[in-house]
């Protein structure tokens, strides 16, 4: 008698066990939460576009683009603030500008595409100064963001990040693709420098693999 009530009590303790193991993992599955992917999506400088030749121009037409991946979260914006800069050369920005898009909701798995112009600041596109042959921006963003899950909002998480963006002789970003605003720094890596890091990455890919071989038939 005693031990079969001993065995049941234990066979009790181990389903309470499971139950709160598989409790907790299903709640870790849904409570987690992925940060939306931000990208300037068009980017237009109607100074640097040489067929108008309107240098004083000081408009600067852009898109910021949001991209909500989680399943079943939305996503509360605080007010996100934007700004420009332009390099003077590959180390140095300038801040030329700032906008502020105004907070909004974003349902799961959706795209927001929000439009703006800035007007710059005193002469900020005068000489600005051409680094590997070409007109580079750094647009920045900070805002915080809530998710929301079922009813509820969880905690706000601070949300930043910033690009640099070339602009071609028409005054438009060079390349169709929206550019990440990711966690980079403001620094201009030359063609030559990054074609040397990736030399770097296959030559010791190279010896990896070499080595691999040697250990596996010597
Ligand atoms: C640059 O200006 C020309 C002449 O007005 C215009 O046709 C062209 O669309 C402009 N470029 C861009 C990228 O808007
Ligand atoms: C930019 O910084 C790098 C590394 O700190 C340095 O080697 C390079 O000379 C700098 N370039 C300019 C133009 O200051
Ligand atoms: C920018 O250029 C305009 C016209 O070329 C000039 O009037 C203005 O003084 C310049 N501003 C600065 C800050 O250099
Ligand atoms: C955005 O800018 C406004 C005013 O410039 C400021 O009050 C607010 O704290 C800023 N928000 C963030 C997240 O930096």
């Amino acid at each position: 008698m005693e031990s079969e009530g001993g065995g049941s009590c234990c066979k009790c303790c181990f389903s309470f066990l499971i139950t709160l193991g598989l409790t907790s993992l299903f709640l870790w599955l849904s409570l987690r939460t992925n940060e939306p992917k931000c990208y300037v999506g068009f980017f237009y400088v109607p100074a640097l576009n040489q067929s108008l030749n309107t240098p004083s121009n000081s408009t600067i037409v852009f898109t910021v683009e949001f991209d909500n991946g989680n399943k079943d979260k939305g996503i509360r914006y605080d007010d996100v603030n934007v700004t420009f800069g332009v390099f003077l050369d590959p180390n140095r920005t300038r801040p030329i500008a700032n906008h502020t898009i105004d907070g909004f909701y974003q349902g799961h798995q959706k795209n927001a595409k929000k439009q703006g112009s800035v007007e710059v600041h005193g002469g900020g596109l005068n000489g600005t100064a051409k680094v590997n042959g070409q007109t580079y921006f750094r647009v920045n963003f900070t805002t915080s963001v809530k998710y929301k899950i079922l009813l509820w909002y969880t905690r706000r998480h601070s949300l930043w990040g910033g690009a640099n963006v070339p602009v071609d002789n028409s005054g438009k970003k060079i390349g169709k693709k929206g550019i990440r605003l990711g966690h980079t720094i403001p620094v201009i890596v030359s063609d030559a420098s990054r074609l040397a890091g990736c030399y770097c990455t296959l030559l010791i890919l190279g010896l990896f693999v070499n080595f691999l071989f040697l250990d596996l038939f010597l």
